[in-house]
């Protein structure tokens, strides 16, 4: 995790670094630091803290330096500190250096260094970076240049193991910075005469929209007038800037008072994006990044779902469309888990990632893994020329526009969005289910951005009902089902903003222990959305009731209300999409229950948007 912000350019780096690691601060926020060239040296600011504190620390107003690194943490190795807060330097104070990652070998290399002489001064893995360059720069008795610099860089990270995005500057070169990455990520914005670096797109978008996309050990110098890159052997290699054609607003709160709340409201454009044309108002479904052969599709005997937290939520829904559409067995996994488990693989084993990010290490290695074993790849992501992106056999984007708050709205349901319209891409080639039922599941893909609307209108009942609920310590969601999966993220999601403690289930499944749990006054969350399953979901609802809960139901069925205490009726629509509706209730509960709590929507404790760790 951690954000990285650098600037290279004519003007004062410190504030635009300051305003780069606010927008990058959901990728972690327990300390931050600046590092700029000055007349002098190196400066160093750095606090334990949110970044904002960063604007009380003596003489931070007074860097004049137009070059300059930055980094928001999120802690990893040694806890939240001014010491092990970012920039990190070399004894000699000759390299800053900020980094995102994790330095796995960091004690044998930590070692290394004490015996040849080096201190250290913190607990945190990213200390040998600097005092690495400085080693290899002093040991190389060519004459100082920036390739010799570039050298020293260039071995410091063959030494490392792990993975890591860093920048370094020096005070032996005022006019230039180096930057490399390896599996974290890394993006270089240019305009003519500066360059702005960041963990992610969207922190610099308002500066540029051309961007350089590094790939892993592509050592980078720049300059403000030119970005040179080279490989591990030190050739030079020529790039191209990506053009990204998001709007920068679509980076700032636009009125909103948090993030969370602008994307829950922005799902029905976000979803409006991610049909695209993929469906066409003729119902005709393509996918122009994919070409699957009749044949190709015929031999895959098994699909494999592969991500973490919400975006696999987003799978268990894929799981259950493929499977109705496509008669192909499709598991889904952790990609924690999927990279430890041997899972068995083969040429006819297809492993789609979804990865809003398209960072997460584990979903990474989890790819990495199934294409050594000969699979076919497919990642589904948020972000363009994100790493998973980049490793898949093909990738389709969600186009959902970035998401900026930790806790994920609009990229699940876009994520299920796209994910049911490659079941049905798929369905279609392979013929395995009848025309009618393919063109009834669009037309309802093609309504559904005007049903999520509809769906946004009972905000004020949720509101009035978390007003209700928002000391309790347990509650309980339940569904069948597809609503079994929709519970699933309705339990995340309350669990990472309002820090209440909840549970997920099956609802046949209560009665086999956690029912047990159920006593006077405890809230339990039904959903139901599906016409064949809903009586059932009704009876165990039923059996919490007898036990004393209060009951909330979220329903697009015509069912009698009377009997719970709570229920939100949503728009009717096909089960295979129905997720993409009943998830909105419970997405707008958890954000009420938060704001209640006084709590921090857009950043919650311990939590960071994009998991670059294992
Ligand atoms: C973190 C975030 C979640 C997200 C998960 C996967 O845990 O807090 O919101 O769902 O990572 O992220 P990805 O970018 O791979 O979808």
């Amino acid at each position: 995790m951690c954000g990285i912000v650098g600037y290279i350019g004519n003007k004062k780096a410190c504030p635009i670094l300051i305003a780069g690691l606010t927008r990058l601060e959901y990728r972690g926020y327990d300390s931050a630091g600046v590092s700029t060239i000055e007349k002098k040296g190196l400066s160093i600011k750095k606090a334990k803290g949110r970044v904002k504190n960063l604007n009380t620390l003596d003489g931070i107003n007074e860097l004049e330096g137009t070059i300059g690194i930055a980094h928001t943490r999120w802690a990893t190795h040694g806890k939240p500190s001014d010491e092990n807060a970012h920039p990190h330097q070399d004894n000699s104070k000759t390299f800053s250096v900020v980094h995102n990652g994790i330095i796995e070998n960091y004690t044998e290399l930590r070692n290394l260094l004490e015996n040849n002489g080096y201190h250290f001064y913190s607990q945190t893995d990213t200390e040998v970076i600097p005092n690495l360059i400085h080693y290899y720069f002093t040991k190389d008795k060519e004459k100082d240049s920036i390739m010799k610099f570039l050298r020293a860089v260039r071995n410091a990270c063959l030494d490392l193991k792990g993975s890591y995005a860093i920048e370094v500057i020096s005070s032996y070169f005022p006019d230039n910075m180096i930057v490399v990455r390896k599996d974290s990520p890394l993006v270089i914005g240019t305009c003519e005469n500066e360059k702005y670096i960041s963990s992610d797109i969207p922190a610099i978008l308002s500066y540029t929209r051309d961007f350089y996309l590094l790939n892993d050990l592509e050592f980078t110098i720049l300059s403000r007038t030119s970005a040179k890159f080279f490989d591990t052997e030190l050739n030079e290699i020529k790039k191209k800037t990506d053009v990204i054609e998001w709007n920068s607003s679509a980076a700032e709160k636009d009125g909103y008072e948090d993030f969370m709340l602008k994307e829950i409201y922005e799902q029905p454009t976000a979803v409006r994006e991610t049909i695209g044309s993929r469906i066409s108002n003729n119902l005709k479904c393509e996918f122009e990044e994919l070409k699957f052969t009749k044949e190709q599709l015929k031999k895959i005997n098994k699909i494999y779902i592969i991500a973490c937290g919400t975006a696999m939520h987003a799978g268990l829904s894929g799981k259950n469309t493929i499977e109705k559409l496509c008669r192909i067995p499709t598991e889904v996994d952790i990609a924690s888990e999927f990279r430890y488990r041997d899972p068995i693989i083969d040429k006819n084993t297809l492993c789609i990632f979804i990865s809003q990010s398209g960072e997460t290490a584990d979903t990474i290695a989890a790819l990495k893994l199934a294409k050594s074993e000969g699979a076919t790849t497919i990642a589904i992501s948020n972000v363009i020329g994100s790493s998973i992106t980049r490793e898949a056999d093909y990738s389709i984007y969600t186009h959902a526009g970035p998401e900026i708050a930790v806790a994920s709205t609009k990229a699940y349901t876009s994520q299920v969005v796209l994910i049911n319209i490659l079941a049905i891409y798929f369905a279609e080639i392979l013929k395995s289910t009848k025309k009618e039922i393919l063109d009834n599941l669009k037309q309802e893909i093609l309504s559904l951005p005007k049903k999520i609307e509809e769906t946004l209108k009972c905000k004020d009942q949720i509101l009035e009902f978390a007003k209700k609920v928002y000391q309790e310590k347990d509650m309980f969601f339940l569904g069948r089902g597809i609503d079994e999966t929709v519970a699933k993220e309705g339990s995340l999601k309350l669990k990472e903003i309002s820090y209440i403690h909840s549970e997920s289930y099956a609802a046949g499944e209560l009665k086999h222990g956690p029912i047990a749990l159920i006593e006077n006054g405890v809230t339990v969350i039904g959903i139901m959305t599906d016409e064949k399953l809903v009586e059932k979901t009704i009876s165990n609802i039923q059996e919490v009731i007898t036990r004393g809960a209060k009951t909330l139901i979220i329903t697009n069925q015509k069912i009698n209300y009377n009997s719970f205490n709570e229920a939100i009726v949503i728009p009717e629509t096909n089960p295979l999409v129905s997720p993409i509706l009943s998830v909105i209730p419970l997405q707008l509960l958890s954000y009420f229950i938060s704001k209640e709590k006084g709590l921090d929507v857009d950043k919650p404790r311990n939590l960071a948007k994009s998991v670059t760790v294992e």
